[in-house]
């Protein structure tokens, strides 16, 4: 080929480090490695990243109910998924870790940036506490029977039998699938993202051609009612402490998507390419992310609002699959 290549960087989403590779995630991997093959076929300087999303609620009571440490349960569980990819040949140019130096790093950075834009915002909100474990419940474990049609062993935010939606205090006799307890309500001081600061920057962005229709006319429901995100979480918490607020974590989704340019900074460090080539405001690299639909609302809201509040480039495409 005469023409120069096109730098381009691929993205799949990060398994989490709670369990083994399945079905659902090699549709998406193998999508995605075709699609690098075909780029790299054609000559293109196209890199292939991936990591394990190692934080969250969920990982760290995965590593307690198997009795070892999230460290060790987040090492285990990337062995395997290595086993896995290698077996069916999914070829990633580097697979990483969100729990690792450079996300942690990265992480704070796009924080303190979105902060001293005065993006980021402080709110006292009252959250479902779990006496006996001493922890504040994310809805989905609390459970207790639907206000609407009396169904038991209901999650926190809908009703499976009947679809109706409500927050986990409209339960009837709510508990905690973590311990069994009734939880109590308690306030809690959280950090929140201030997205309906950026409506005129997604509603912009989501029309470029960055999304299939489908995907933006989805998205516009949201943008048409913006909420402030929350993006803290409590001790105890799986995750990075947030700098200059002790006890307080960044919530997984935050520094997750933060682990795909951890992944290639850490491949840059080995293999000499320029990260801010790819990642820097007026970029000309291109940045594909794929991923499945139901998380096209981080995606499609939270992460281009957050790297543009950063100051960062914002991703060139987004591919999404049912
Ligand atoms: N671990 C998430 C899931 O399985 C996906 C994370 S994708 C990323 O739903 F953007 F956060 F990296
Ligand atoms: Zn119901």
């Amino acid at each position: 080929m005469s023409d120069t290549p096109r730098k381009i960087l691929v993205t799949s989403a990060l398994p989490y480090a709670n369990g083994p590779i399945h079905l659902g995630h090699l549709l998406e991997y193998i999508q995605t490695d075709i699609w690098v093959r075909f780029q790299k076929l054609r000559g293109q300087q196209c890199t292939y990243v991936c990591a394990d999303d190692a934080h969250g609620t969920a990982i760290m009571l995965k590593a307690e109910e198997n009795g070892v440490t999230p460290e060790q349960q987040i090492a285990q569980v990337k062995a395997d998924h290595g086993r896995g990819f290698a077996d069916l040949q999914v070829n990633f140019d580097h697979y990483y870790r969100t729990h690792s130096p450079e996300n942690r790093a990265l992480a704070e950075m796009v924080f303190q940036r979105n902060k001293d834009a005065g993006y980021i915002l402080e709110k006292t909100i009252t959250q479902l506490y779990d006496p006996q474990k001493g922890m504040f419940l994310a809805d989905r474990f609390v459970k207790g029977t639907c206000p609407k049609c009396k169904s038991e062993d209901q999650y926190g935010d809908n009703c499976e039998v009947c679809g109706a939606t409500y927050t986990p205090a409209e339960l009837i006799d709510p508990y905690s699938s973590v311990s069994g307890a009734t939880p109590v309500e308690k306030e809690t001081t959280q950090l929140f993202f201030d997205l309906p600061k950026f409506e005129p920057l997604l509603r912009e962005w989501t029309r470029s051609g960055a999304l299939q229709e489908q995907v933006a006319n989805k998205l516009q429901e949201w943008i048409e009612d913006l909420q402030p995100w929350d993006i803290s979480r409590e001790a105890p918490y799986f995750g990075f402490e947030i700098p200059g607020y002790p006890g307080k974590y960044f919530y997984v989704w935050l520094d997750a998507p933060i682990g795909y340019m951890a992944s290639f900074q850490n491949y840059c460090d080995r293999e000499g390419l320029s990260f801010d080539d790819y990642w820097g405001k007026d970029s000309t690299a291109e940045l594909y992310h794929f991923i499945g639909k139901d998380i096209i609302n981080f995606h499609g809201l939270f992460w281009p609002a957050m790297l543009d509040g950063a100051g960062l480039r914002k991703p060139t495409a987004i591919y999404s699959h049912g």
